[in-house]
């Protein structure tokens, strides 16, 4: 089994290019199965994600191909409507193509994605909206059995929740429905406009994503179109915590950051001096962190989910102590007991982490228990003094390309064996 190894205590200085945004990439490559015609999408990382995405394309009957990190998909004669239980589980948010089948297709069928390791991730919003919008769903052993006399009917839909995937399911389904369909409390994260952005390319007519009221009036077709996927806002603050641990100076290439609002505050609060640039973003650090104070995990544009561990794993090395609130996924501090081995002092309870802030961590044995927790580890790693080992990697792989050269080019002793 692969692990990582990584000689710690390096300070990181350099440039690091960020990929494309996993969880952009994964809906739009979603999407084009609505557009009767090729679709190029640019930007793509090459992530385990994104090729279980172009596998279900595949098995849909779509002609995928991929040139770098663009991949071109022709989805003018599909030949299916399900996904089957393999794919659903090797992906659990492959759950956004459900919409996008329904729409095309007129049926649907597909297991429930498998349990998460963040806790519950119910899909019970996205079910509600799609029957909204007049899907029949049969829920029968775990198989999801949908279909649709004629088109989707637009309607308007209350979000009890601004769910991330919910919004972009009903924006997959209601794109081509009959009417309007207009969303309350949706989703706002940067990644639901880059879906709106490049359905819109292809002839859809949604206005209002980055909003919490966004309006898709329904139309016929759609062609297929051209998109460039936004950058990785978990993968830059992922980068940025890397530095901050070390003291280091890091200029990151291809950001939004105006996306980073949130994140940005918080390494302020640590000491880093930020400097925005046009899609760039200079970090340099002090020589130990300060505390970040307390950090509340929040719908955009709050302090991401997915940038608490990354982030927590910088502030075990503060020089104060630091809170952590989650507020989205009820099980998401489980890699805080790996941190613990190799040092870090931090207690739990519930939705709530206390980090106490230690002036140095040691290298230790460790397993990445879930995809952000496992670039905690690799945080705490390159801070730490000796040799951290980090196995299951399948996690860490589902969401960071070019991990390792990455941080090799600023200086990190990091490799895959
Ligand atoms: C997406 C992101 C994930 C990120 C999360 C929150 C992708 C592929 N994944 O996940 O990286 O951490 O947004 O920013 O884009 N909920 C329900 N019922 C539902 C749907 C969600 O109760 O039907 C709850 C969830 O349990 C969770 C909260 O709503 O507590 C937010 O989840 P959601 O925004 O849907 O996250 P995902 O789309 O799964």
């Amino acid at each position: 089994m692969a692990k990582i190894y990584i000689e710690g205590g390096r300070r990181l200085e350099g440039e690091i290019r960020v990929h494309g945004a996993k969880n952009s990439a994964l809906p739009v490559l979603a999407a084009t199965l609505l557009c009767r015609g090729v679709s190029v999408i640019h930007n793509c990382p090459p992530l385990l994600d994104v090729g279980a995405s172009i596998r279900i394309l595949e098995h849909l009957g779509c002609i995928c191909q991929r040139e770098g990190s663009t991949v071109i998909v022709d989805s003018t004669a599909l030949t299916g409507m399900d996904i089957p239980d393999t794919l659903m589980r090797e992906m659990r948010s492959s759950i956004v193509f459900l919409g996008a089948i329904a729409a095309r297709c007129g049926q649907a069928r597909l297991s429930f994605p498998g349990g998460c390791e963040l806790g519950p991730r119910p899909i019970d919003l996205h079910l509600a909206a799609l029957r909204q919008l007049g899907l029949t769903i049969e829920e029968d052993h775990g198989l999801l059995d949908c279909r649709v006399e004629g088109r989707l009917r637009g309607t308007s839909i209350h979000l009890s929740i601004p769910s991330v995937g919910a919004t972009e399911n009903i924006l997959l389904a209601a794109s081509t429905a009959r009417g309007r369909t207009v969303i309350h409390n949706a989703a706002r994260e940067p990644e639901i406009s880059d879906l709106a952005d490049f359905l819109n390319r292809a002839g859809a007519c949604i206005r209002g994503a980055g909003s919490d009221v966004i309006e898709i009036d329904g139309v016929y077709d759609l062609h297929g179109a051209e998109h460039t996927v936004i950058p990785d806002r978990i993968i830059a603050a992922t980068y940025m915590a890397a530095a901050a641990a070390t003291g280091g100076d890091l200029l990151l290439r291809d950001v939004e950051v105006s996306h980073l609002t949130a994140v940005l505050d918080s390494f302020r609060t640590a000491g880093c001096r930020i400097e925005p640039g046009l899609h760039t973003l200079r970090i340099t650090a002090p020589r130990r962190p300060h505390s970040v104070g307390t950090v509340r995990t929040m719908a955009y544009p709050g302090f991401p989910t997915d940038a608490q561990p990354p982030m927590l794993a910088m502030s075990t090395l503060a020089d104060g102590p630091s809170v952590f609130v989650e507020n989205i996924f009820e099980n998401r501090f489980k890699y805080v007991d790996e941190l613990a081995r190799m040092g870090a002092r931090v207690k739990v309870e519930g939705r709530v982490a206390v980090v106490e802030g230690v002036p140095a961590l040691s290298g230790a044995t460790v397993s990445a228990t879930d995809l952000r927790g496992g670039a905690a580890l690799v945080v705490a790693g390159l801070a730490a003094s000796g040799v951290t080992e980090i196995d299951e990697l399948r996690h860490i792989d589902r969401g960071y390309a070019d991990l390792e050269e990455s941080l090799r080019q600023v200086g990190a002793n990091i490799k895959r064996e």
